[in-house]
């Protein structure tokens, strides 16, 4: 069973992302076990602080140290993670390629941070990989982490009841997915293709594989170089 931690200030974020649909089913299925840590259990501080000012001056608050270094290796007494990972929008830019790798590990420890960033020694000290999910900014990592587990969970083997679905997800084969539908055959004039009722499984396929290469080719051609 695959362990993820998560270590937040904001625990109430992450409460509804985990507990629907894929995501619980994976956890009732026993294949993951996600758990979420509130970082300010682990301050010292008589405040509960997990922020302070930034050395060197500046506008806005920088998580420190303490708490974190007491939180990571308060979870390390019992496990050993094969990662710790960083949400920020400085790191590698997160593809289908890394959340097909991360799922594949036994234990994940994610870090979400706030304000103006975490001090760079936790970075040093304890993280071994840093994720962005893309060329924004959020205000926190708690989204980025919720992003990040969905796209590993989803795919953890027996988590789909449909194995080859996942397989056919959009960024699988570096390819965009084709265009689906359901009944009604006909909705107001707008037809369904027909070669999709036409029975003919290989020819469907043929046609599928058509339909996702000149979707690519027009949406996302750098998929194809
Ligand atoms: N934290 C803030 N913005 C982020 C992003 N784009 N990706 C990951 N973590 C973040």
């Amino acid at each position: 069973m695959m362990n993820i931690d998560i270590i937040t200030v904001l625990p109430a974020l992450l409460e509804s992302p985990f507990a629907h649909s894929i995501m619980q089913r994976a956890q009732t299925k026993g294949l993951v076990n996600i758990r979420v840590h509130n970082l300010r259990d682990y301050s010292k501080d008589k405040h509960k602080n997990v922020d302070d000012y930034q050395y060197g001056g500046g506008a806005g608050m920088v998580m420190s140290i303490e708490p974190f270094a007491n939180c990571i290796e308060h979870l390390q007494k019992e496990i050993t993670y094969d990662e710790i990972i960083y949400l920020t929008p400085d790191g590698e830019t997160l593809k289908q390629q890394t959340a097909n790798e991360l799922s594949l590990k036994g234990n994940l420890l994610l870090l979400c941070g706030h304000y103006k960033g975490i001090d760079q020694r936790i970075r040093e000290l304890y993280v071994t990989k840093e994720i962005s999910i893309g060329d924004y900014v959020l205000s926190g990592g708690e989204l980025a982490a919720a992003v990040l587990v969905d796209s590993i969970v989803r795919i953890i083997p027996g988590v789909l009841s449909d194995e080859s679905s996942a397989l056919s997800d959009s960024f699988q084969d570096d390819l965009l997915s084709p265009p689906v539908y359901t009944r009604p055959a006909d909705f107001r004039g707008h037809k369904v293709p027909d070669i999709l009722l036409s029975g003919n499984t290989p020819e469907v396929e043929k046609w599928r594989f058509e339909q996702a290469l000149a979707h690519t080719k027009a949406r996302r051609p750098d998929l194809l170089s």
